[in-house]
């Protein structure tokens, strides 16, 4: 019987602890643990109520190696699925080699003081995986992770060469706050406001923040949103693992109300991640924002509208130019009947799951360090249509592909 332990009981962790409790044959016992017990506890019992299956749940603070490793070997967890933050990546990496389990995120390793996302931390922990017979797979999240196998599976069953890549996300959901983010407010905003990056002939171009942008008309009436060219994390294993890509670009939709709130708190200091003094104490600006701004994980309840995440790839097959989109589009209030969530992190947390399926069911699991097109795309294109994420992919002409026309 597979013992799986989850670390983090936010957003997505509530969706991961649901769904791999939808999935007995697979995920045997599974323990939650987060750094606030409470927290844990509140989503076991709905677990048990909606699919009457008991979770254990256990308090640790995952900076903590020792007491990490220490909690990986109690339950006896096979598999440690990481939806804690990205600070958390290399302290959990550490103690499963330390206990002896696999190990799976879904957002690279971002030290705290500064907004840097690159995989070399993770990817440094290739041989110390590999020589301890451990597995672990990096980005099993939405983007990254579904993206990155959209992209493997249309090179296996499209392409001879992949020539660009965009990855277009859209947020068509309305949560009726004035501001508020959709996960993480500290990740999210350290994300937003950092220098854009897109891969261009060979290397990677800087452009200041949301300085491009076009419209974009989602298929199925999603709705039309203003998208912007930012850096994700899933370009640098991409490129690197698919050579032949020339460029790679990142969009994200943001509403302009949404933007004006973000300038206005750029400009006032609030997304400041250095310490500052405060009334002989010291504070992070943007950890403070995090304390005053809606919880995420609360606002599943009043989100309505639809997410569409998907892919315009070009490239040849037979020597002729082809081009694909490869989407899912995933309704909020749909995701808040099943598990209690909205739609970001239903997205996160259903690869988390299907991800940690291949890996327990042997189809992924490979000594050493893994990103997600490294793997075979179709065990886990399937199980996207099992387990609620179903997709399509439709035949584009080479100037649809160009001017993002997909709808
Ligand atoms: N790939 C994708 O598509 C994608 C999309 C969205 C999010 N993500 C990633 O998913 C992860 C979770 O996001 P979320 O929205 O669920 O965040 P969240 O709601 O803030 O939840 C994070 C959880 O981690 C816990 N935690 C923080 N530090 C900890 C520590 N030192 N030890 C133990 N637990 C700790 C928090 O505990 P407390 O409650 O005590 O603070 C909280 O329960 C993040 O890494 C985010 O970047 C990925």
């Amino acid at each position: 019987m597979n013992k799986v332990l989850i670390i983090g009981a936010g957003g997505v962790g509530n969706v991961v602890a649901h769904k791999c409790a939808m999935v007995p044959e697979v995920f045997g016992e599974i323990t939650l643990a987060s750094r606030t017990v409470s927290k844990c506890e509140a989503i076991a019992a709905d677990v048990k109520q909606r699919t009457g299956r008991g979770i254990a749940t256990a308090a640790v603070d995952a900076d903590n190696v020792a007491e990490t490793a220490a909690l990986i070997r109690r339950t006896g967890a096979k598999l440690v699925i990481n939806v804690a933050l990205p600070y958390q990546d290399l302290s959990i990496m550490d103690a499963c080699l330390e206990a002896g389990a696999d190990y799976l995120d879904t957002a690279n390793y971002e030290p705290k003081d500064v907004a840097k996302f690159e995989y070399s931390w993770q990817w440094a922990y290739q041989e110390r995986f590999r020589e301890a017979g451990r597995s672990a797979l990096l980005g099993s999240g939405f983007d990254p992770g579904v993206t990155n196998v959209f992209t493997a599976w249309a090179l296996k069953h499209h392409f001879d060469e992949i020539h660009t890549l965009d990855i277009i996300d859209v947020n068509g959901g309305d949560h009726g706050h004035a501001f508020a983010t959709n996960f993480n407010p500290e990740i999210n905003i350290r994300e937003v406001t950092a220098e854009c990056r897109h891969w261009e002939d060979g290397a990677f171009v800087g452009t200041p923040p949301m300085s491009e942008h076009r419209g974009f008309t989602c298929p199925e009436g999603v709705g039309t949103y203003e998208i912007y060219r930012m850096y994700h994390e899933e370009l640098e294993s991409l490129v690197k693992h698919i050579p032949t890509i020339r460029r790679a670009q990142f969009w994200m939709s943001f509403s302009p109300n949404y933007l004006k709130h973000l300038e206005v708190l750029q400009n006032v200091g609030m997304t400041r991640i250095d310490e500052v003094e405060y009334q002989g104490q010291k504070i992070i600006p943007l950890q403070f924002l995090k304390a005053v701004l809606p919880n995420p994980g609360d606002l599943g309840e009043r989100t309505k509208g639809r997410t569409c995440i998907g892919n315009v790839i070009t490239g040849l097959k037979d020597g002729k130019p082809k081009a694909v989109y490869v989407y899912n589009i995933c309704d909020h209030e749909k995701c808040f009947e099943e598990v209690g969530s909205q739609a970001i992190s239903y997205t996160t947390g259903v690869p988390a799951m299907i991800g940690a399926k291949q890996m327990l069911e042997g189809a992924w699991r490979k000594e050493g360090v893994w990103n997600m097109e490294q793997h075979d795309p179709d065990p886990f294109m399937a199980d996207l249509n099992v387990h609620g994420l179903p997709w399509t992919c439709v035949e584009l002409t080479p100037e649809q592909a160009a001017a993002f026309q997909v709808a």
